[in-house]
């Protein structure tokens, strides 16, 4: 296989030496840019969007023309999993998700199958490929998907929820079932993330968005344990090529030691989180991605070089830190604080080498 051109992402979710702190934001493709809009505008909706590959591909590449990134990652959403298992995914505009089928009944849980990602998921796998050819081995492109817990929230829900009242009824009511459905979810995931690295993703993310919510030995029982499952079943390289894992729950900074020893290669943190504890905490064994406030983002240049200082020089020196945000981007971000960003964190982290 060709080498990468910018490599600095791998290297440094392996804790390998680089020359500077690379950095990818989550989000990085959105409705903070003018020209996803368009394209959006195009495909008619965002899942059409998701589900056309010439066009999740053109924007998945979008925020790197504009940008000096280190890493795409394919342009899609963590419920095409729910989707492909048949519950009927729709977004209505300005309300975020909606699943039309949600689970309720036990016989509709006990039913539910891992999809076969080749012929269900073909436009995701498909984009991944596109992207790599379009990428040019130029920077690494970052597969993901959800965390069995998270979808297992949206699945049970129906789509967002402020207080997930339904799905901790069945967790304190029923965790027979929804451990059933985490199961199946967690196979769902384990293949999904395969499948996208045979197509070519080289590195892969799980985002565990409502894991934060639970208490910590539900944390441990109903998310980790999951998760856990997952990337003992991941593909470690592909093509000869070690492929990284990061493992991402926001709202987890009370249990980094756990996460740290769930077998990822690299722990995503929150805002919340200080990144110099966090060092301390999980040691040697991962790297650690994140974690500027994305509201950071709204105020001014200044402002921005100088909290990315803070976040830089809080990590310290060396090796094994990923630049990102603590959640995704605002769609309020006006895309040239982005590059002021960007600009900030390749030039201040010269001197943390
Ligand atoms: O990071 C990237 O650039 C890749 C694309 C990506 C999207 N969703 C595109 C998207 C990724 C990695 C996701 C993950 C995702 N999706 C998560 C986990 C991360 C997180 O944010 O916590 C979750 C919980 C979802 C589910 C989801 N998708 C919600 C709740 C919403 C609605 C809220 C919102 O911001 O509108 C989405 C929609 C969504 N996913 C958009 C994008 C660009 C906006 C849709 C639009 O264009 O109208």
């Amino acid at each position: 296989m060709p080498k990468l051109t910018n490599d600095t992402l791998i290297r440094a979710l392996l804790r390998q030496p680089t020359p500077y702190t690379p950095i990818w934001l989550m989000r990085q493709a959105g409705r903070y840019l003018p020209e996803y809009n368009q394209t959006r505008a195009r495909a008619g909706s965002f899942l059409e969007l998701c589900k056309n590959p010439d066009l999740a591909t053109e924007v998945t590449l979008q925020p790197l023309a504009r940008f000096a990134l280190d890493a795409a990652i394919v342009f899609s959403d963590i419920l095409t999993i729910p989707d492909a298992m048949g519950l009927g995914l729709s977004f209505a505009e300005g309300e975020g998700p909606r699943l039309e089928r949600p689970l309720r009944e036990e016989r509709e849980i006990r039913s539910l199958a891992a999809p076969d990602p080749d012929r269900h998921l073909r436009y995701v796998l498909d984009t991944v490929r596109q992207v790599r050819r379009a990428l040019d081995n130029e920077v690494p492109l970052i597969g993901f998907s959800g965390s069995p817990f998270t979808l297992a929230c949206y699945m049970v829900e129906g789509g967002a929820s402020s207080e997930f009242r339904t799905v901790k009824t069945l967790l304190y009511d029923r965790p027979d079932l929804l451990h059933h459905i985490l199961e199946v979810n967690g196979r769902a995931v384990t293949a999904y993330l395969n499948a996208q690295i045979e197509s070519g993703a080289q590195a892969v993310m799980i985002f565990d968005t409502w894991g934060g919510t639970l208490g910590t030995s539900e944390y441990g029982e109903f998310s980790l344990a999951y998760m856990q499952r997952v990337l003992e079943g991941l593909k470690r390289e592909h093509h000869g090529e070690r492929i990284p894992s990061i493992l991402f729950t926001k709202g987890g900074g009370g249990w980094l030691e756990a996460i740290a020893a769930s077998g990822c290669d690299a722990v995503g943190i929150d805002w919340t989180v200080d990144i110099r504890a966090a060092r301390a905490r999980v040691g040697k064994g991962v790297a650690l991605q994140g974690n500027l406030d994305p509201a950071a983002l709204l105020a001014g240049p200044q402002a921005i070089r100088s909290r990315a200082a803070a976040v830089l020089a809080a990590f310290g020196h060396g090796a094994g830190h990923v630049f990102n945000l603590g959640h995704g981007l605002s769609q309020f971000t006006p895309p040239e604080h982005v590059a002021v960003l960007v600009d900030a964190v390749h030039e201040l982290s010269r001197a943390h080498h």
